[in-house]
């Protein structure tokens, strides 16, 4: 991220400290730079433990700072109690919570196995829930604010037609994020979603536009209202201008940042209705590729 396009001044989260989960690469990592560059302590967490600290130390060799990584599976409860435990007695209680982190692919439904379905729901719906609720409990039990942003999409409102467990578990989620928002405003945390449209990244490119004509559909902007995808310094600023100080009336929200692409022309996959067996198979070994080179490195 170009962080001169930031828009906000020096300082303004310099008593923040806040954990982006999924933070050592794509979108978690643009935010990670934004809140330290504002001045936050940022915590990253991924399955890939050599992954954030790589992020980590370029971060702070680029910004000075204090980023630190954790290797964390959020898929297991008892990881994220632990990792927290650490967060709060080594550096202190946690001021904002991005739920980042998330797993997806392409697929006819059909074609889903259940263990398919479960690798990603037990991220995004079941994950999300975890770290929200023992982030959330910490906070309640310490009586001291805290902020959660969730990285949510589009589809949570028209459907997700190719996505559907990934469609299914952040609309559970958008749900979580507002009912929260009631339930436990008075303890004096907040809770508001971002539905970015396309910003590209190796993650979600390599996982939704394995094709030869995926870069088209996802990396160039056709057929987004604005001509192009979103640049990551727009996501960050929305990111940040949620959680520091200041918009502290914000609560319940799920604020779109697509270009308007969501309203012209639905912003999911149902243009694959047209593809055949051939295509699908090719996507599938394509994807399987990517998430066992991404397996290697994981270290949890
Ligand atoms: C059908 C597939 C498949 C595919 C995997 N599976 N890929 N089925 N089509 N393309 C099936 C496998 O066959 C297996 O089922 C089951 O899924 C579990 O596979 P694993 O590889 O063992 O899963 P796991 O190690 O748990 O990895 C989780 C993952 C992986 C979700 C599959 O992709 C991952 O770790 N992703 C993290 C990063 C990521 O996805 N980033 C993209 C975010 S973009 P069987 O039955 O065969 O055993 C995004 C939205 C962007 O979220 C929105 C854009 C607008
Ligand atoms: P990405 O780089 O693949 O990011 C996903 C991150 O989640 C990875 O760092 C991954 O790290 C982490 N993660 C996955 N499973 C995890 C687990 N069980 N425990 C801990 N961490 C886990 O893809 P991205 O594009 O930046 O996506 C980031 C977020 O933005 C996701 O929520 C995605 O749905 C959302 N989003 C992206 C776009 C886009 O256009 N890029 C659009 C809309 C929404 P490990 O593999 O090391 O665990």
């Amino acid at each position: 991220m170009d962080v001169s396009q930031l828009m906000f001044r020096d300082g303004l989260m310099k008593d923040e400290r806040i954990l982006v989960t999924g933070g050592g690469t794509g979108l978690g990592k643009e935010m990670a730079e934004g809140f330290l560059k504002l001045g936050a302590e940022v915590h990253i967490c991924g399955r890939r433990g050599g992954v954030c600290e790589e992020t980590a130390a370029e971060l702070m060799e680029k910004h000075g700072g204090k980023v630190v990584p954790h290797a964390c599976d959020i898929r297991v409860a008892e990881a994220i109690s632990d990792m927290n435990d650490e967060i709060w007695s080594k550096h202190g209680a946690l001021t904002g919570l991005v739920n980042n982190a998330a797993g997806n692919f392409i697929s006819r439904t059909e074609d889903l196995s259940v263990r398919g379905f479960d690798a990603i729901a037990n991220i995004v719906f079941r994950g999300t829930f975890y770290m929200t609720h023992d982030i959330g409990t910490r906070w309640i039990q310490g009586k001291t604010k805290g902020s959660v942003v969730s990285i949510l999409t589009t589809w949570i409102w028209n459907g997700g037609p190719f996505v559907v467990p990934s469609a299914m578990s952040k609309a559970g989620v958008n749900v979580m994020m507002q009912s929260l928002a009631v339930e436990w405003a008075r303890y004096g945390l907040r809770f508001n979603s971002i539905a970015p449209g396309p910003f590209p990244t190796e993650g979600m490119s390599k996982r939704l536009a394995p094709d030869a004509d995926g870069a088209q559909r996802m990396d160039s902007g056709g057929g987004n209202p604005m001509g192009r995808v979103g640049e990551m310094h727009e996501l960050v600023n929305l990111a940040a201008f949620l959680l520091a100080p200041g918009a502290e009336y914000v609560n319940g929200q799920t604020i779109a940042i697509d270009g308007a692409m969501y309203n012209a022309s639905g912003g999911n996959f149902s243009m694959l209705t047209n593809w055949g067996d051939e295509q699908w198979e090719a996507a599938k070994q394509a994807i399987m590729a990517t998430n066992e080179k991404d397996k290697a490195k994981r270290t949890v």
